[in-house]
């Protein structure tokens, strides 16, 4: 009996062709889940990736709220030409504390991945309010309302908490400091800077919106935005080699 008349078995019985597809399916089932039973985390970690500052992450709230990510991506994929376009692609771990992440699936405008330091605070404020102000010919829609609006910091606390149980590792000095985080991330010059800086490593604080009046929604977004991207310090790896 040849071996092409064995597998007459398989093509003339439905069953045992069934048992054999769940054999060979489960083979490869196991092998990619077996893994993660031993691996403590799939994410490596990378120096520098940090939560987000109590401001950044109610600016974040408002990226969610405002639907940015129908339009924006925040992934660059390890492709030449969004590498050349937007920088070093993507790594797992400069998500790691986003819940619900925002790698979106549609760029009707760039992706803003590495979007933080490329434009002034200025230039952002003047963007949010009427795109077309600074980009002629600009289809993204206004968001006047952002220098409007205030920032809750009571909420910023709350959702904090939530983050936490979710697993991003917000200490309970961070919750219990976070009015107050948010308050010296919002100001120019604040002698407390220091200390925001030693819980949040190479948090850009200063008056983001150009009104030191309020800490307007537009403060958190504009922190949020100039943030992104800015955590990893990309020369320490390409020295190294590090991460190919
Ligand atoms: C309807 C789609 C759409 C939505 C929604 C949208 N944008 Fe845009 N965005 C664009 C387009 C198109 C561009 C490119 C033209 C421009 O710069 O205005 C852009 C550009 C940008 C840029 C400049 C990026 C760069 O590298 O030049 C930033 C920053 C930005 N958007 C932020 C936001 C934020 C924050 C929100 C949510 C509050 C948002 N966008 C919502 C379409 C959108």
């Amino acid at each position: 009996m040849s071996l092409w008349s064995r597998h007459k078995i398989f093509e003339t019985n439905s069953i045992i062709l069934l048992i054999g597809v769940l054999l060979v399916i489960s083979i490869g089932g196991l092998v990619e889940i077996v893994p993660l039973f031993y691996l403590k985390s799939t994410i490596e970690k990378v120096e520098g990736v940090r939560p987000y500052t109590p401001l950044e992450l109610a600016g974040r709230n408002v990226y969610v709220r405002e639907g940015c990510y129908n339009c924006h991506s925040q992934m660059i994929r390890p492709l030449r030409d969004e590498v050349e376009r937007y920088g070093h692609y993507s790594l797992a771990a400069e998500s790691m504390y986003d819940r619900p992440f925002q790698w979106g699936s549609k760029r009707t405008g760039p992706d803003l991945a590495r979007v933080g330091n490329k434009y002034s605070d200025d230039w952002h404020r003047d963007h949010l309010k009427d795109p077309r102000a600074v980009v002629p010919g600009s289809i993204m829609p206004s968001y006047p309302w952002l220098t409007e609006r205030e920032v809750d910091p009571a909420l910023v606390a709350d959702d904090m908490k939530v983050q936490a149980a979710l697993g991003v590792p917000y200490t309970a000095e961070m919750i219990a400091k976070a009015d107050a985080d948010l308050r010296i991330q919002a100001t120019t010059d604040d002698p407390d800077a220091t200390a925001l800086a030693s819980r949040y490593p190479k948090a850009q604080s200063r008056d983001f919106d150009g009104n030191a009046q309020r800490i307007s929604e537009a403060d958190a977004l504009i922190a949020y935005l100039q943030m992104l991207g800015t955590q990893v310090d990309f020369k320490l790896y390409d020295n190294k080699a590090n991460i190919r």
